[in-house]
């Protein structure tokens, strides 16, 4: 029991890491990256016309896999495919880490759910 239990919580840590260790993006590389993208936008993530999706403290995974769609072609967007396609895995999680630590998203308590 108590064998099984331990084994229980090392797979549930190795769990934990590995979704850790999956969007590892640096903020500060992905601001660097991000000269290209805030002519629409923002810098501060707060997009410059309202044509453009603002970024700014949007979840990080989601902002991830909206990167990996618009390169891989599964979301299909004539401008964003442009910019996505020369991104690498590193670069898009760097950018995703970037916008997801600025300020903006309203995210509801979890007593408000
Ligand atoms: C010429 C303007 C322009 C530039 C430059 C640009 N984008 Fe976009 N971006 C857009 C538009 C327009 C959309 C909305 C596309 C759609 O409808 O899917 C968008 C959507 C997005 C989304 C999805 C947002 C959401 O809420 O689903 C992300 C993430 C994103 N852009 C990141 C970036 C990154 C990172 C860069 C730089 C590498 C960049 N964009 C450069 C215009 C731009």
């Amino acid at each position: 029991m108590i064998l099984r239990l331990t084994k229980i919580a090392g797979i549930s840590i190795s769990l934990i890491f590995i979704s850790l260790a999956s969007y590892a993006g640096d903020p500060a590389q992905g601001k660097e990256k991000s000269q290209t993208c805030v002519s629409c936008h923002g810098e501060t993530g707060i997009s410059v016309s309202p044509q453009y999706p603002h970024l700014a403290g949007q979840y990080e995974d989601y902002l991830v896999q909206a990167l990996v769609d618009y390169r891989d072609g599964d979301r299909d967007n004539a401008v964003m495919k442009g910019f996505a396609a020369a991104l690498s895995d590193d670069d898009i999680e760097d950018l995703a880490a970037y916008f997801a630590s600025q300020e903006g998203l309203f995210t509801p308590s979890e007593d408000q759910w």
